[in-house]
């Protein structure tokens, strides 16, 4: 994972007038190029519908970048970028549509020497995507290519299967690189590092020592106006399926045989398979469903909808190393505090040496790791320690570790910016193969097909919290109310 130069190529963005482009994908690019990642020499080229010149995409995109870059805008640096970027306009119907997009780009790679190297980025509705990789291959593009498909990455196991068999119809699946942005993040990454690179934690990383894992990924806002599209979607799509259950992956799987990308997708997938299939007629039990109050007088929500905006779920997995540990994962939108993490609770000593002192000892589990993955994060263990003074009283301590206190953490990557770096290296490691996230609808099916009805919540609560109490029982939320 160490950071290398890419050779010359061309990077051509479907749906380059859209949000994830302006918001993401060019302040990525410009950070790379302001961080001398990006190659020698290389184009981006957009291409949408919308009628613009390539200077009218220019100046669109350097008030995009100016806006949500975390570096901001240079305008030195961004007149040297700009000089890369151009803009072609046109759509993927019907058969011959993007014959001017392939005379254009073997302009393109003459010019850069890119020897054909391109990088196809699909920031369009999904819907398009088996479109634009038939029109690709039938002009020859998909040869020396690679594809990135931005999620989702189908709408449930049938759509998923489908979309791969019509990708793989094109591409070989080592040139297809599908997104999970979360799997970008320097802390989950990191999670690799703390569990692999040390030898004080992995030896009690499993059942013997772990009682249960509790991954959280809470948001405190809203779905801000994007009704349409969350009614279509809901949070288990939106996070569990994918985003929590990767997360889930790196937390519980095997040491890989080395670091390359196939030995740990292989791994990822391995303890995919272990995860217990949930009981079509049993949801109910492994599974909370919530919904804010207030969503519904949102605009393009159905006023009786039925759409999760929070989901808590318990899943099993049938390891050595995890049999009869419960994973919790939950997530949702208007939350008490936005937060991501994930938290190892510990089992209690064998034998409490200061019983005596119970009641000094605080509610709640004595000893956690608990990895927080927003940015910039954090990792931190609670355990008990002797409080200062002449009587042998215990209080709750712990330690923490802060990116910013051990780091200089100005050349971190954001998440995007790592995944574009490392597609256009053609590292797949933090790509999901077919197998991975076909795995990952499978896993989700019984909670899409047969879910509970949804409760309702309070907006900045932390969840219909007598449901999630039920399901956490005997156990408590590392994070909550009560
Ligand atoms: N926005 C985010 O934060 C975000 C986050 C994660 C994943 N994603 C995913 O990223 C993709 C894009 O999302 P978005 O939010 O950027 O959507 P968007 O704002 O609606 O943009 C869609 C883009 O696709 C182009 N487009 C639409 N229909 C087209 C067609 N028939 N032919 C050619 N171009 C077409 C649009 O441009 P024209 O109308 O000019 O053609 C526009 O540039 C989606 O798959 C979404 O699920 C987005």
């Amino acid at each position: 994972m160490t950071l290398k130069v890419p050779e010359n190529q061309t990077i051509v963005i479907f749906g380059a007038t859209g949000d994830l482009t302006g918001r993401k994908l060019l302040p990525a690019l410009y950070n790379l190029f302001v961080q001398s990642l990006l190659p020698q020499d290389f184009a981006v080229v957009g291409y949408s519908r919308t009628e613009m010149t390539s200077d009218e995409f220019r100046e669109h995109q350097a008030a995009n970048v100016a806006k949500y870059s975390r570096t901001g805008l240079d305008p030195e640096a961004w007149e040297r970028f700009a000089r890369h970027l151009d803009y072609l306009a046109g759509g993927f119907e019907p058969e011959g549509a993007m014959h001017h997009l392939a005379q254009h780009l073997e302009e393109v790679d003459a010019a850069i020497h890119g020897r054909g190297r391109r990088m196809f980025y699909c920031a369009v509705p999904p819907s398009l995507f088996p479109k634009i990789a038939t029109r690709l291959g039938e002009e020859g593009l998909n040869q020396g290519g690679r594809i990135v498909m931005e999620k989702p990455f189908g709408f449930d196991l049938a759509s998923a299967k489908e979309l791969n068999r019509q990708l793989h119809e094109v591409f070989d699946e080592n040139q297809i690189y599908r997104i999970d942005h979360y799997l970008g993040k320097e802390t989950v990454q990191n999670i690799l590092v703390f569990r692999f690179g040390n030898s004080i934690f992995e030896p009690i990383w499993n059942r013997n020592h772990v009682d249960c894992v509790e991954i959280t990924a809470a948001e405190s806002i809203g779905i801000e106006g994007r009704g349409a599209f969350y009614e279509a979607t809901g949070v288990v799509r939106d996070i569990i399926q994918n985003h929590l259950l990767q997360v889930m992956s790196l937390v519980t799987m095997e040491v890989p045989a080395s670091f390359s990308a196939d030995d740990i997708r292989d791994e990822k997938s391995q303890v995919l398979r272990s995860v217990r299939s949930l009981d079509l007629n049993d949801v109910a039990n492994h599974c909370v469903r919530g919904q804010y109050r207030g969503y519904r007088d949102e605009e393009g929500v159905a006023p009786d909808s039925q759409t999760p905006t929070y989901a808590a779920m318990r899943f099993m997995i049938d390891s050595w190393r995890w049999q009869g540990v419960p994973f919790f994962l939950r997530s949702g939108k208007s939350m008490a505090a936005g937060r991501q993490v994930v938290t190892l609770g510990f089992r209690e000593p064998p034998l409490r040496m200061f019983r005596a002192h119970k009641q000094d000892i605080p509610a709640g589990r004595v000893n956690e790791i608990v990895i927080d993955f927003a940015d910039p994060g954090s990792i931190s263990t609670q355990f008990l320690a002797k409080e200062p003074g002449a009587e042998m009283i215990l209080g709750a301590a712990s330690m923490q570790f802060r990116y910013q206190d051990s780091f200089c953490t100005a050349n971190s990557l954001e998440g995007y910016e790592r995944l574009i770096l490392d597609a256009m290296l053609g590292d797949q490691t933090l790509f999901t193969r077919a197998d991975g996230v076909e795995r990952l609808w499978e896993i989700s099916a019984p909670l899409l097909e047969n879910p509970p009805p949804v409760e309702p919540y309070a907006p900045g609560s932390w969840g219909p919290e007598p449901s999630l109490g039920r399901l956490v029982a005997p156990f408590h939320w590392h994070l909550s109310s009560t």
